[in-house]
């Protein structure tokens, strides 16, 4: 049975559930945080896993309406700001992989808050891409090379990882709710190797449970990274 080390979701259907049972965009945001937490507090109680990857805002979200991105925001803003004590009293280690460029200081400093005061527990590291890009992350490694003024012959893929926003494995399971199937710009290193898994449901439906059953189906995958079974 394969083991998961890494687990990632792109939370998404949360504008499409509200609209659903006829509420505004941000009641589906509101309840996608609120399942958010649910989920963080279930991996880190219950699995054996040890990083958790979300996807809470794309560089490319910024293109939606301004009271959908202000609404958001301050979600994050409050969000961190009430979880903040979670983290520390569970051992939780909380990391951001992030472009600052766009964000607002406020914003930029709830998230150095939580990265610092996490910084030394041991247990579930859980990583918030918020202004992320999968591109621009290896774009930005790239120059970070540069900076350092590595030899091109040391340049590996091993050294490459060290670059990149996070040191974190590669991702095993990743999970798109609300039915699309895309990747979307979403961790696009990490994810060479991993199993996808598209639940129909919205992300404020997604349950324990769901998560639980895409688990068993990850479980039974056949992963063979290249080579032949014998
Ligand atoms: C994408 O789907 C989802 C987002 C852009 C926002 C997700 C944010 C949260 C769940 C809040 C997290 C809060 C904290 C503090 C970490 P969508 O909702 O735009 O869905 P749609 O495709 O149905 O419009």
């Amino acid at each position: 049975m394969n083991k998961l080390n890494h687990l990632a979701i792109i939370v998404d259907g949360n504008g499409r559930w509200a609209k659903s049972i006829g509420k505004i965009r941000s009641y589906g945001h509101l309840k996608g945080y609120e399942n958010l937490k649910k989920i963080i507090n279930y991996v880190n109680d219950n699995l054996d896993i040890k990083y958790i990857s979300l996807f809470v805002f794309s560089t490319e979200n910024f293109k939606r309406s301004k009271d959908e991105v202000d609404y958001l925001m301050n979600l994050f803003k409050k969000g961190f700001k009430e979880e903040k004590d979670v983290y520390i009293k569970k051992n939780m280690k909380v990391v951001f992989s992030y472009k600052k460029e766009g964000l607002s200081k406020d914003i930029i400093s709830i998230i150095e808050e939580v990265e610092s005061s996490t910084k030394d527990n041991t247990g579930l590291v859980v990583n918030f891409c918020l202004n992320y890009g999968g591109r621009s992350e290896i774009v930005d490694a790239c120059k970070k090379i540069i900076d350092d003024k590595i030899d091109k012959n040391d340049i590996t893929e091993d050294l490459f990882k060290d670059y990149l926003y996070n040191k974190l494995p590669d991702i095993d399971l990743m999970i798109r709710t609300s039915g699309e199937q895309r990747i979307s710009n979403f961790m696009l290193w990490q994810i060479s190797y991993a199993e996808f898994y598209f639940p129909k449901v919205y992300f404020p439906d997604f349950t324990p449970e769901c998560l639980k059953e895409a688990i068993n189906v990850y479980k039974t995958r056949d992963r063979r990274f290249g080579k032949i079974k014998k």
